[in-house]
């Protein structure tokens, strides 16, 4: 079968349109890869229009990305849409999440485009080898990871987030320095969420105690030193 049949085997029509699009305007080539496979989406990789590698997410417009949306979009799209919106709206939604982590100086992949229900964004790797997950790839400073770690946590909670999945399988070791990805599960704190963001940092912790890294900080210390009060 050529790549092209394995393409519309795997992607409804509207996902081909939407990869063709981004094509006509430059933005990705040919699709190589995958370089990641979910119940939710695809992940592949492309080089620009200035031959740049980029990494393109692509959001699957099927039963199982549906249910994997956040509660919190779903209910919102009901007022508002069929099915495939739902997804491209989720995949907004974690675009938008990217981009402000981004914008605060966290180590993510730069977001590009997103279109419809696909992201493109920086690829993380070298030459056309991505990064592996910090899960596979262990070789780092744990005492530097966790401080960037945490920090990010804070700092993205000081603005009003909550990665909402945070654990070694969404985190890239980029030569040696922590890439956060995947913020297909983000939301806004606030005091029905908070339980999110104790669950991100009590996955941090206990990843980082399996690794013989003694020096964890509770919950409630991080908590306090992002300074949110239950305003209820
Ligand atoms: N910008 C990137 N550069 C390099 N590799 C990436 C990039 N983004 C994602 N990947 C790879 O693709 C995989 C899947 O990405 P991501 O976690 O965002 O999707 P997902 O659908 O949530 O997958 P999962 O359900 O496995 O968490 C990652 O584990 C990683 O290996
Ligand atoms: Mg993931």
């Amino acid at each position: 079968m050529t790549k092209s049949k394995v393409f519309s085997h795997v992607f409804d029509e509207e996902t081909l349109r939407n990869v063709n699009k981004l094509q006509g305007d430059g933005y990705i080539s040919n699709l190589l890869g995958p370089i990641g496979t979910g119940k939710e989406s695809y992940v592949f990789y492309s080089r620009d229009f200035h031959d740049k590698l980029v990494a393109v997410k692509i959001h699957r417009h099927n039963i199982d990305a549906f249910k994997s949306i956040p509660a919190y979009i779903r209910l919102r799209g009901r007022k508002s849409g069929g099915f495939l919106k739902q997804i491209n709206d989720w995949t907004r939604f974690e675009y938008n999440f990217l981009s402000k982590a981004h914008n605060l100086g966290i180590n993510t992949p730069e977001p590009i485009r997103c279109y419809e229900n696909i992201i493109v964004m920086q690829f993380i790797g070298s030459d056309d080898n991505p990064s592996k997950l910090a899960v596979k790839d262990r070789d780092f400073d744990a005492e530097k990871w966790y401080g960037l770690i945490i920090k990010f946590i804070v700092d993205m909670a000081k603005n009003g987030m909550i990665h909402g999945d945070l654990s070694p399988y969404n985190i890239l070791n980029y030569n040696g320095e922590p890439f956060i990805i995947d913020f297909s599960q983000a939301l806004k704190l606030s005091s029905s969420t908070i339980n999110f963001l104790i669950r991100d940092i009590t996955n941090i912790n206990n990843w980082f105690l399996s690794l013989k890294y003694k020096s964890t900080k509770e919950a409630k210390e991080i908590i306090e030193e992002i300074g949110w009060k239950d305003e209820n």
